[in-house]
């Protein structure tokens, strides 16, 4: 069986996180231990009280990072979707996996402003441009958002369907030992 380790989903709100992970561990479940741990889900049960400053989503990537490090002990592959939006503390936690012997994969999942806007599914982006003061620090909105420099993969989500996008994300898990081929 392949060891754990984990895989970094980041992006916008809205960019396609959550339904690529939800994808990746139906599709991959069957053959070996994954777990999702997705940011709104985080956010209601570990980081309950964060808010989308500088310091709580750090401290929430953080947090995400812990659990993953333990599951990932445990030889889970574990799909982590989360905006994460600073680089350097992307890099951060990419460095602490190392550290514990866990390979990361960062995924970049990429979709334009434009798009996630249109989508909207959640109605923030609308919120967050009507009423500023109601929703400050909105990632692309009135928050920045850093991309990852050397993302193992990037996936469009606005031209691309969801199965090839998982495909080549499957084809980079297994590239790396991480998901058996087949
Ligand atoms: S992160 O920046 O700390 O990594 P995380 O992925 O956990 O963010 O949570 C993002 C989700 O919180 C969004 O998908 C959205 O539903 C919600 N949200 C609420 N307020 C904001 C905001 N100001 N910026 C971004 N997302 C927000």
């Amino acid at each position: 069986m392949s060891g754990g380790g984990i895989v970094w989903l980041t992006g916008l709100s809205g960019a396609g996180k959550s339904t690529l992970a939800t994808a990746l561990a139906a599709r991959l479940g069957a053959h070996r231990p994954v777990e999702v741990l997705d940011g709104d889900e985080v956010r209601r049960y570990v980081s309950a009280g964060l808010g989308f400053s500088r310091e709580d989503r750090d401290t929430n990537v953080q947090r995400i990072a812990y659990v993953a490090r333990l599951l990932a002990k445990h030889g889970v592959l574990v799909l982590v979707a989360a905006i994460s939006p600073y680089a350097d503390t992307r890099a951060a936690v990419q460095a602490l996996s190392a550290d514990a012997g866990h390979p990361f994969v960062e995924i970049f999942v990429d979709a334009p402003l434009a798009t996630v806007t249109a989508r909207d599914v959640k109605g923030l982006y609308a919120r967050a441009r009507a009423h500023p003061e109601d929703m400050p620090h909105f990632t692309g909105v009135s928050d920045p958002y850093e991309p990852p420099a050397a993302p193992a993969v990037t996936v469009h989500t606005d031209r691309e369907p969801l199965a090839a996008s998982a495909q080549r994300i499957v084809d980079a898990l297994v590239a790396r030992g991480l998901v058996a081929p087949g």
